[in-house]
């Protein structure tokens, strides 16, 4: 991962021009528990970690030269900050106001990035986030982002994805994000509630996991959360093990190298169950006539689906059922932006305005 605050990528050239669209910017968000997004319809996207830092005193502010900092940055300099990772568990965290001041700044930050020289008069976004947040915050997201687009939708993260892989019908994203993983089932028509579940094991429940079982087997190694979740993202998998894995840890003060390859497995096969039995228990629900086709399209999104060996797990799981087809997304990090940015230019106006 990059050291830089924000990933920025200006994409080989400008798609729309203000003079082209008729001087509107579209952009698409993932306002994600680790990891945001934006993609706009001028051809920018970017991407942050989750964290917004404000400088403790005037000492930290007059050391950082600024008044805000993100992403890899400001978990950098997490010392001289009062830091926010404001979504935990699928929803803004409750505690006063200032997870909710680190959304507005995140998102401001993010369609900053995306609107540099730009002449459009009007900004429409549509911001996907995870289910819950959807049914607990969709209002305060609505507010939050009022400062910086003219029309605000927002939808869920699952939903943007199967929009933007045109799976819109017959199909099933399991978003595996950081806090949640959420179940989407599509009919060929805007996802309802009931074709939508939630569950709580996910990215952050692996790392907790992980840490302890590395806690119990090497009660001397030196290690932090945030390191634990590197190791998980270098090296996950579920299933069989292809390689012993093994990494540096301090002991002591000394590095020193650790077998990690049980506890690496253990802890990322904890969220099998839960994906299974939802998975299993929305197709079920669904018209049986359509099942077999919603089994031929199956769609693992979020940074959980690139876990080595789970796309293979649950194509077998499913193969007790008859035929079935798996598949995993091919841009973890910016399917959720993408999806709702082509969302955005699909948009009729009447939805725009009803919403
Ligand atoms: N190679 C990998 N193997 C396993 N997990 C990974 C890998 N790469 C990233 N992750 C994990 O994916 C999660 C981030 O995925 P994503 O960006 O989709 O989540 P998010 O959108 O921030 O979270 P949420 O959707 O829950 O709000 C983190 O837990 C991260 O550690
Ligand atoms: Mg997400």
């Amino acid at each position: 991962m990059s050291n830089n605050q924000v990933h920025t990528d200006d994409g080989p050239e400008e798609k729309e021009t203000p003079k082209k669209n008729g001087a509107i910017l579209n952009i698409g968000i993932d306002l994600g528990t680790s990891r945001s997004a934006i993609s706009a319809s001028n051809g920018k996207k970017s991407w942050v970690e989750s964290y917004v830092g404000w400088p403790k005193d005037f000492v930290a502010r007059k050391l950082l030269g600024k008044p805000i900092l993100f992403g890899d940055e400001a978990l950098e300099n997490r010392l001289s900050l009062n830091i926010s990772r404001p979504l935990e568990s699928g929803v803004i965290r409750d505690d006063s106001e200032s997870s909710e001041a680190a959304v507005k700044e995140l998102v401001g930050h993010l369609i900053q990035q995306a609107k540099a020289n730009n002449g459009f008069k009007r900004t429409r976004a549509i911001v996907g986030v995870p289910s819950e947040s959807f049914k607990a915050n969709k209002m305060a997201i609505k507010r939050l982002v009022a400062d910086f687009a003219d029309e605000i939708m927002v939808v869920t993260e699952p939903f943007s994805v199967a929009y933007g892989l045109d799976a819109l019908n017959n199909a099933m994203v399991i978003d595996i994000g950081a806090g949640t993983m959420d179940f989407c089932i599509m009919s060929g028509t805007i996802p309802a509630e009931e074709d939508q579940r939630t569950v709580f094991t996910a990215g952050d429940h692996i790392d907790r996991l992980l840490q302890t079982y590395l806690h119990e087997r090497y009660p001397h190694a030196d290690f932090t959360l945030n390191m634990v979740r590197r190791f998980k993202e270098a090296h996950s998998f579920v299933g069989d093990p292809e390689d012993e894995i093994r990494v540096e840890i301090p002991v002591d003060g000394k590095p020193t190298m650790h077998d990690i390859t049980a506890e690496m497995r253990r802890a990322c096969e904890s969220i099998l169950p839960g994906l299974v039995e939802t998975m299993l228990e929305l197709i079920a629900k669904f018209d049986p006539e359509f099942q077999k086709k919603v089994r031929n399209n199956i769609i693992l999104a979020g940074g959980g689906s690139q876990i080595r060996g789970l796309r293979e797990h649950v194509e077998k799981v499913l193969q007790e059922y008859g035929a079935c087809h798996v598949r995993t997304v091919s841009d973890p990090l910016f399917g959720g932006a993408d999806g709702a940015l082509s969302l955005a230019v699909d948009m009729p106006p009447e939805y725009w305005e009803t919403n």
